[in-house]
């Protein structure tokens, strides 16, 4: 094969041969008391009653006025869920829980200092401080519905509790993860043009209490650059009281919350009564371009949907204690800790730091102790906990019912041990595959009547209808052994509704690909593409392989290789960079950076820690380079492009495939010789990669 015809090989075509696993059947007792029990349940989700199945999900709402019209496709691809209907998220987390739950934990927050009690947050006691916090942003910042309020916060009360009461307002919340950068988090205020940024003066990680009003400060700056304008920064203190950042407070700008909120003691504020397809939040996430995009879910379809699944594939009932074990910054925090398990009057943990701290026993010491019985956590922690103590959780005494993993591909081993030595056997496990974009989880196995099947994450969720297209817009059939384009035949009510003032991004990177006839209203017309390859087993189990976009997922976070690439450059030795992602034993995958430094620069490891604090002051710690390669050249097709699938085979060992056409096929040699011989030398040869793998690497960037 030549370089160009391996270049224009899709992922679709690569036919896969690994083996298959085995099933796992769930437990009796669990399926004993399953929310979805009945088998009749699949026959209710079953397409012919699309969308009208969706009722089933909005009538576990609260609905100040309920909807006349289902589902409205009169402009594709932008879908209206529950049309005419009205509701507010926060009464339907908060206030309706009050007559029978007033006295039990919405949330239990654990501190990372293990010294430090829980505090406990019952539902009256949220009920007050999401209407006192309202008070404050409607009274003193003058927000109101509609306007965009950015959250740069931690893992603590505060943050759900700040959603919360944006919700209450129809104020449109956009939290940035808290281990981001005060540029990330600048870039994204700018983007939402919000006037107001909430943030706290420090947390715990690590041991460590770090300084986080500092990136707001950060934040700001950056902001302004791009023509934002923040008029108040509401500082919530970790101590209350006691200040815990270096940073000065800005005058007139800057303002602690804990003295500003006695002015709001005992204020209720009516929850106002939005459309259901009023935007609730924005999630920015990383794309094919430089520029996160704001994914914009909406209120009734969102909410219905979070609702529903932690229903049903959570198996959440108002008397579990649930603990998912991610950041509320991404959207597994906003639908599974906050807006889903709410919605159903359960009890959710938050814990603030990390599973390791102080030692890999902490987690099982927190479940044992507030008697976690459903558990909800990402490969990369699994194999953490795994790695740093793998006979740890036989010491404890909890028992999970139920268990989850998302994020990533999770490794038939690693599961093996999650379901065995974390779960004691006694727990089923759902490997939910979904998305930012998605608002919850599209492909599941319904725990107490489907098997798990380690790898697998199971067929599409109920009233999920995947199919998988090769390039051309072919479907190849479930049972084929041939990976393609995971895609979703119908509109779903958590699906977001656009990225946020982008609307034309959104039609061409989600729907275009494979939409037939661009006039057409009917939503069969306009599949969802997803960006991740798949392959669809004759059992209907979907297995995903990753992105098939310049998207790496480092520990579950996704990062845009433009995003990083355009870091790199702001160094000014730099001329040109490449990102490309690398097996790692623990991340999953790391990102390595390659860089072509300008005329007269020397190359040496100054350079090289200049791109990687570059990356870790512009995103953040968590995409901090694995190693950055100064290379005399990048490799390139004859019209320029940098062709990453070349150098990920080179920092992967998987080979480079066929280089013959490249306008400088010399420099491959070079660059791998100087890069795999550093690599041995420092003792980073990979494992022997898996089949799946090795087809991860060859089609990573073939979209570009
Ligand atoms: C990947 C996280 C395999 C996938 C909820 C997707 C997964 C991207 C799984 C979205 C899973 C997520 N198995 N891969 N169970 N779940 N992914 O937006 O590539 O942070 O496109 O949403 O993670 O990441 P995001």
């Amino acid at each position: 094969m030549t370089g160009e015809e391996f270049a224009q090989v899709s992922e679709a075509q690569i036919a896969a041969h690994w083996r298959e696993e085995g099933y796992v059947n769930p437990p009796a007792p669990f399926i004993a008391q399953a929310n979805a029990g009945d088998p009749a349940i699949f026959e209710r989700f079953r397409e012919e009653n699309f969308p009208e199945c969706f009722k089933e999900y909005a009538d576990l709402l609260t609905w100040e006025r309920y909807w006349h019209t289902t589902l409205d496709t009169s402009n594709p691809p932008f879908w209206k869920w529950f049309v005419g209907g009205r509701l507010n998220a926060s009464y339907n987390c908060v206030d309706r829980h009050l007559a029978k739950y007033r006295n039990k934990a919405a949330f239990i927050w654990v501190p990372e200092p293990e010294s430090d009690r829980a505090e406990v947050v019952t539902y009256q006691d949220l009920y007050v401080r999401v209407n006192e916090f309202a008070a404050l942003l409607r009274d003193f910042c003058g927000v109101k519905e509609g306007d965009r309020v950015t959250f740069h916060l931690p893992m603590v009360p505060e943050l759900p509790i700040s959603m919360l009461a944006c919700a209450r307002l129809g104020v449109i919340h956009s939290e940035v993860f808290g281990g981001f950068s005060g540029a990330a988090c600048g870039d994204r205020i700018a983007d939402s043009e919000s006037h107001v940024l909430v943030t706290m003066d420090g947390y715990y990680r690590n041991g460590d209490l770090l300084d986080h009003k500092v990136k707001a400060d950060e934040a700001l700056a950056t902001a302004e650059k791009r023509g934002g304008v923040v008029d108040k920064v509401l500082v919530w203190r970790r101590r209350p009281g006691s200040y815990s950042s270096q940073t000065p407070m800005v005058a007139g700008r800057d303002f602690f919350v804990d003295e500003l909120l006695p002015d709001y003691r005992g204020r209720v504020v009516e929850p106002v009564s939005m459309p259901a397809e009023a935007p609730l939040f924005l999630m920015y996430t990383s794309g094919t371009t430089a520029q996160p995009k704001g994914c914009q879910h909406s209120t009734g379809g969102y909410l219905a949907y979070v609702a529903g699944t932690s229903k049903y594939y959570q198996d959440i009932h108002p008397e579990d204690t649930y603990w998912c074990f991610a950041d509320i910054g991404w959207i597994t925090g906003h639908s599974y800790i906050v807006y889903g398990p709410l919605a159903l009057a359960a009890t959710s943990v938050i814990y603030e730091g990390v599973p390791t701290y102080p030692d890999a026993g902490r987690p099982w010491r927190i479940a044992e102790r507030l008697g976690v019985n459903i558990f909800h956590t990402a490969p990369t922690t699994i194999r953490m906990l795994r790695k740093l103590g793998p006979d740890e959780p036989r010491k404890y005494n909890h028992h999970f019912k139920h268990m989850t993993t998302v994020g990533e591909p999770i490794e038939p081993d690693v599961w093996r041990w999650y379901h065995d030595v974390v779960g004691k056997g006694e727990a089923v496990i759902v490997d939910t595959w979904w998305q930012t974009e998605n608002g919850g989880f599209l492909g599941s196995t319904l725990p107490a009547l489907l098997p798990m099947k380690p790898g697998s994450c199971g067929p599409g969720v109920l009233g999920i209808y995947p199919v998988i297209h090769d390039e051309e817009g072919s479907v190849i059939p479930a049972g084929s052994g041939t990976a393609g384009n995971i895609c979703i035949r119908n509109p779903w009510p958590g699906i977001f509704q656009t990225i946020w003032g982008s609307p034309e991004r959104y039609v061409q990177i989600y729907y275009e690909k494979y939409c037939k006839d661009r006039s057409s209203k009917d939503w069969r017309d306009w599949p969802y593409f997803a960006g991740d390859g798949a392959l669809h087993a004759a059992d209907g189990y979907f297995r995903i392989l990753g992105r098939v976009d310049d998207v790496i997922n480092v520990a579950g976070h996704r990062l845009g290789t433009k995003e990083l690439e355009s870091a790199c450059i702001t160094v000014d030795e730099v001329a040109e960079a490449a990102a490309v992602p690398v097996m790692d034993e623990m991340r999953g995958r790391a990102v390595e950076i390659y860089i072509a430094l300008k005329p007269g620069v020397a190359p040496g490891k100054q350079v090289e820690d200049k791109v990687a604090g570059a990356i870790e002051r512009l995103i953040g710690k968590i995409a901090r380079p694995k190693n950055v390669w100064i290379v005399p050249d990048m490799p390139k097709t004859r019209s320029g492009k940098i062709m990453r699938r070349v150098i990920a085979g080179i920092s992967n060992f998987t080979g480079t495939g066929d280089i013959t056409t490249l306008a400088n096929p010399e420099v491959v040699e070079t660059i791998r010789h100087h890069v795999q011989a550093e690599k041995v030398e420092r003792g980073e040869l990979p494992r022997e990669l898996s089949e799946q793998e090795m087809e991860e690497i060859k089609a990573f960037g073939h979209a570009e």
